[in-house]
């Protein structure tokens, strides 16, 4: 029987295990997927003298990449893993001007609220690439005003027609039709917030070979249920079966969803 790990386990494994957050699997992805519009967008949003704060940091690569470009850099993130390693990699950078904490923003880590881990009107812009959606509730404490939230989202794709031909332990997860766009606005509300822009983003992920299908979907199980599905070669007959059934002439289609969004504190 295979055992659940809780989402920081889960980073933890990931952080000791592959040394990041990584996609673990190889596939053909259509252009223009959301993530560049999103870097392009925080870029044209920063400026030298600006304190940015980053939620989810993960491993660091936007603090590589967006911490050169501000006055001060600030990343949080609950897997201890995560931090230890974006941590190196900034001071390999010979970054200066970073600070990085392990925290969860969470509401039940927190007595029942989200908390960023900042002291109030400290930052002039949040931003997170994939990271926790919790911290829009206590933003405008922490964010002056005038400033920025920014952040892409995951969508889970909708729920595949070969699902029911999979293995149990790698079919689609319950959520399959969350509404991330409501979630965001939801939560904005609650935080007396308004979205100024979004944008959603759907595109192919084709898959030519079931081993790499297989990494795909392994990944989605730990990912987000925290369990280990049953080993490759198992597998492997009834992936086979589905790529011959429901592959196109680019292969099996996934869908990559990614919403973006940006609001301001008034
Ligand atoms: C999808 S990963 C993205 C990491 C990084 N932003 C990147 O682009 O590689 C989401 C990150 O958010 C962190 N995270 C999720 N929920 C969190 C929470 N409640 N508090 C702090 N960090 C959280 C996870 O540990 C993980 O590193």
């Amino acid at each position: 029987m295979s055992v659940a790990l809780n989402a920081v386990e889960r980073m933890d494994a990931l952080a000791e295990g592959q040394g990041g957050f990584f996609y673990p699997w190889t596939s053909t992805l259509g252009a223009d997927d959301g993530e560049d519009a999103y870097t392009a967008l925080v870029e044209r949003h920063l400026s030298p003298d600006l304190s940015v704060l980053e939620a989810g940091c993960g491993h660091g690569p936007d603090v590589l990449r967006f911490a050169p470009q501000v006055a001060r850099y600030g990343g949080y993130d609950f897997s201890e893993g995560f931090v230890r390693i974006a941590g190196a990699r900034a001071a390999a950078a010979g970054l200066t001007n970073v600070e990085l904490i392990c925290s969860n923003s969470s509401a039940g880590a927190n007595d029942g609220r989200p908390r960023i881990p900042m002291p109030d009107a400290s930052v002039d812009m949040i931003v997170s690439r994939r990271g926790p959606t919790n911290f829009i509730l206590d933003a405008p404490r922490v964010v002056r005003p005038g400033g920025w939230l920014i952040q892409l989202n995951p969508m889970p794709s909708p729920r595949y027609a070969w699902d029911d031909e999979l293995p149990e332990d790698l079919r689609s997860e319950p959520a399959r039709d969350f509404d991330m766009a409501g979630h965001i606005c939801g939560l904005l509300a609650q935080a007396g917030l308004a979205l100024h822009s979004s944008w959603a983003f759907d595109v192919p992920e084709y898959f030519t070979d079931a081993r790499q299908l297989y990494a795909y979907l392994a990944w989605n199980q730990f990912h987000g249920l925290g369990l280990r599905a049953q080993p490759l070669e198992s597998a492997l007959p009834a992936l086979e079966a589905v790529m011959e059934r429901h592959a196109g002439p680019e292969g099996l289609d996934v869908r990559r969803r990614r919403y973006l969004w940006s609001s301001r504190i008034l």
